[in-house]
């Protein structure tokens, strides 16, 4: 399905969607939003997708946070209604049950940061830069950039970066464990296919449950451990973990079929 600024394309049931903005640095306009929501509803549906990249357009841009140009004469309720929009979409993405990785491939910034936080794991590239700059503005992220970064790099390294408005390199964000690895551009989008096509020969359901159980951590109405428990014992009711099984135990390779 065509999106207006949107790339995607699906090869090997790896979906890779590309923000095409790139004189904007892909700034997240109203338009991208919309268009990132509607691309995750597909991504959810679609079941010759089975793991997703995201990644920017150009060689100097993942996203460039959200488009200043919108953040004009708000009133203090359409700042909230957009910080909500955006952490519904962002929720979206951290809560779907196929893995959704970040290709980081420069300024990740703002709200692309908060993008690439809300992946389930991020890859980077050696010239990108991370960072939440809302305070050069007067303001402070919206989009659960508060709240992500202190989950992946701890609360002295978040504050610090949050009322800094410092921005990072690639290899900091590294020492930080904001990604999980550093790369050349050229060989990004190759190293997160790679990770991806490992993923997508394991049992897509229990893939999904580990997502799941992962993100039942930061999630108050739940716990976690009790989430781990009904997902271990529900893979029991799956054909894929009597395939995983009986392979092991025939020293043959398993052939998962997501059910
Ligand atoms: N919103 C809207 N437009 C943006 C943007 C954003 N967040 N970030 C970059 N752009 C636009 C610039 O206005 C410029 O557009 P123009 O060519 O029509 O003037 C274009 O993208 C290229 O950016 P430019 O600033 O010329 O590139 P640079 O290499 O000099 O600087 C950055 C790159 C990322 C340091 C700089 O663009 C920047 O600080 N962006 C804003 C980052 C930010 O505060 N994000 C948080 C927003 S909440």
């Amino acid at each position: 399905m065509p999106y207006q600024t949107l790339l995607t394309k699906l090869e090997n049931n790896i979906f890779t969607i590309t923000i095409n903005r790139p004189d904007k640095l892909n700034a997240l306009s109203k338009q991208v939003m919309n268009d990132l929501d509607e691309v995750m509803d597909e991504v959810y549906k679609n079941d010759d997708i089975r793991s997703v990249i995201i990644t920017g357009a150009g060689e100097k841009g993942f996203v460039a946070g959200a488009d200043i140009s919108e953040f004009v004469g708000l009133s203090v309720d359409e700042g909230k209604n957009l910080a909500k929009r955006g952490l519904d979409i962002f929720f979206k993405i951290e809560n779907c049950p196929k893995p959704v990785v970040a290709a980081v491939n420069g300024f990740a910034l703002g709200g692309g940061c908060e993008l690439a936080m809300a992946c389930h794991f991020r890859i980077a590239s050696e010239n990108a830069k991370f960072g939440q700059p809302e305070v050069n503005l007067g303001l402070i992220p919206g989009y659960g950039g508060t709240q992500r970064l202190v989950q992946l790099i701890g609360k002295g390294g978040a504050i610090e970066l949050l009322i800094s408005g410092n921005i990072i390199d690639a290899n900091t964000a590294l020492q930080y464990g904001l990604v999980n690895a550093v790369v050349p551009q050229a060989e990004l989008l190759a190293k997160a296919t790679s990770i991806l096509a490992v993923v997508n020969t394991k049992a897509p359901l229990a893939v999904a449950k580990c997502i799941e159980a992962a993100n039942a951590v930061y999630k108050e109405s739940v716990n976690g451990y009790d989430v781990e428990m009904s997902g271990f014992g529900n893979c029991f009711a799956t054909e894929d973990v009597k395939e995983g099984t009986a392979a092991f135990l025939e020293k043959r390779k398993a052939n998962f079929i997501g059910k």
